[in-house]
């Protein structure tokens, strides 16, 4: 058991508390969703009392409500369609800084946030770092087309699940409105191919695959000590 592991909110905290010192004043940032995002928001709060004057692009309704809660001032993409960077956890990274996210199913959003920004920081436990990205990718769906998109995606070789609801009977509903499908491959040899194919789908919002951001992540992994860097 590594370090990380016996203490996986430690490490949760020290990777969002080192992207949150890497947010200069005047920037504008997505802020992603999740627990460790949260801890980034977490110093950020303490950075804005002592006069740091940033915006944040909230990918959740969780993380505006816990934004306001900490005083960070929130903004749009319609005022701000080009950012500085966005700060995002992940479920899987892969050596190439692929990544699979949605566990939260606010991926999209997340993704057009992450679209963006000129630089995407990611911000993760070890347990999140991967040799190849597994087989359960969620899919955000139109609710309209369930049928057909299922259908679609077990001819693409996997077994989709729609996620139904924890303290909520029935399917989970997104803050789009959506469902969400869990599509689970046997194995994923192609991220690329499989998150262009599984977009084309009609009825598909987004996939949790992020391929494209490659160019431009940084990925902070968190660890008792220190964070470990890529690149
Ligand atoms: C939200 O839908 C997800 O994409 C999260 O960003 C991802 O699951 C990371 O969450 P944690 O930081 O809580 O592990």
């Amino acid at each position: 058991m590594d370090s990380t592991t016996r203490d996986p909110a430690g490490a949760k905290r020290a990777a969002g508390y080192k992207a949150a010192e890497m947010v200069k004043d005047g920037m504008v940032i997505g802020l992603g969703t999740g627990s460790t995002v949260m801890y980034t928001m977490e110093r950020l709060s303490q950075r804005i009392k002592k006069g740091l004057a940033i915006s944040g692009i909230p990918t959740s309704f969780q993380t505006a409500m816990r934004a306001r809660e900490y005083g960070i001032p929130l903004t749009t993409l319609d005022d701000h369609p080009v950012i500085d960077l966005a700060i995002d956890g992940a479920d899987e990274v892969d050596p190439q800084l692929r990544l699979i996210k949605g566990r939260g199913a606010a991926h999209t959003r997340e993704k057009c946030v992450a679209a963006a920004a000129h630089r995407f920081i990611v911000v993760v436990d070890e347990q999140k770092m991967v040799a190849r990205l597994d087989g359960l990718v969620p899919v955000e769906i139109v609710p309209f087309a369930i049928r057909p998109v299922m259908d679609q995606l077990q001819n693409m070789g996997c077994t989709p699940v729609l996620r139904e609801g924890v303290k909520k009977d029935g399917p989970v509903i997104t803050d789009n409105g959506n469902f969400i499908i869990d599509a689970r491959f046997k194995k994923i040899t192609k991220p690329e191919k499989l998150e262009a194919a599984i977009g084309l789908i009609p009825g598909v919002v987004e996939s949790g695959l992020f391929c494209g951001f490659t160019h431009k992540t940084t990925v902070i992994i968190g660890g008792e000590k220190r964070c470990r860097i890529i690149p």
